[in-house]
């Protein structure tokens, strides 16, 4: 059962439904689970078949993704299941809705992921007049986020997800525990239609200070979810302190909502990297 006093959803970040089978049976609860190019090429399934010299056409790549989410979607009805949308550095936004569009029909309860890139908040715009629910991924800064904010503006609750990667940022020296902090005061000057999704944890003081702050999701691999379940679902207590000794401060900045989201600078490199390694790891699969 979900602990009483936990008010982040619990998420788990993986490609593989045996996985989501087994943190239901150890924690007794899921609120949804998060899936990119990458960790449906760690797929077991994917995995054997490409040992066995089998790589996937366009269609069956398409229709291998279509049958995990339904699956995963199934062990979880009441949740959400983020799906994410092919996106290399020549992806207009017309192409990344038509995908988003066709994923957000395979099951009831899916977020589309975007990138937070032009294309990608271009694309999140009309999906969201639309009716589709996202989930902005590949966020590295507040300037990311205001922007996702803005692109937004008049979804309802539960529409809209922003993922900051903080595990990325730790990798280069930078605190990416401070971004979820900055992210999460910057929205409460705003109407709380996105919600914080604090993504790419890496370990259990990742997990435990997201929660801490209060984030409105964590996602996290299984072997962090699995380790929370056997200490007993832990929650920090108000003595616990955040380390992160060797990592670089990320200052807050005051950043207003009310702009346009075109007026915000959202260019990171580490989005530009993200959007490389997902879509070559998409195309890894494909003969
Ligand atoms: C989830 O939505 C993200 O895609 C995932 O957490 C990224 O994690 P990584 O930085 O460990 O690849």
């Amino acid at each position: 059962m979900k602990p009483e006093n936990l008010r982040s959803k619990i998420f788990l970040d993986g490609g593989d439904p045996e996985e989501s089978r087994e943190v239901i049976s150890l924690l007794g609860f899921l609120d949804g689970q998060t899936t990119n190019p990458t960790l449906i090429s760690k797929n077991p399934k994917a995995k054997e078949r490409l040992t066995r010299g089998q790589k996937f056409t366009q269609n069956e790549i398409f229709d291998f993704y279509r049958s995990v989410v339904k699956t995963i979607s199934a062990l979880i009805p009441m949740g959400s299941v983020s799906v994410e949308v092919y996106a290399d550095s020549a992806t207009p936004a017309d192409k990344m809705l038509t995908m988003g569009r066709e994923m957000f029909s395979w099951i009831p309860n899916a977020h589309i992921k975007f990138p937070s890139s032009k294309e990608g908040l271009k694309a999140a715009e009309k999906a969201v007049k639309e009716g589709l629910r996202v989930n902005m991924t590949l966020c590295f800064t507040q300037e990311q986020a205001a922007a996702v904010y803005a692109a937004t503006r008049g979804a309802g609750k539960g529409q809209v997800f922003v993922s900051p990667f903080i595990g990325r940022l730790d990798d280069r020296g930078e605190n990416g525990m401070d971004l979820i902090a900055s992210i999460l005061k910057m929205y409460r000057q705003g109407d709380g239609h996105v919600e914080v999704l604090t993504a790419s944890v890496r370990n259990m003081d990742h997990f435990l200070y997201a929660l801490k702050l209060g984030s409105d999701i964590i996602t996290s691999p299984y072997e962090i979810l699995r380790e929370w379940g056997q200490r007993g679902m832990p929650f920090p207590d108000a003595n616990y302190i955040y380390r992160h000794d060797s990592l670089k401060n990320i200052p807050y900045k005051d950043i207003e909502l009310s702009k346009n989201w075109q007026e915000y600078d959202i260019a990171h490199d580490l989005t530009v990297k993200g959007m490389e390694k997902f879509s070559k790891d998409w195309n890894d699969l494909i003969a």
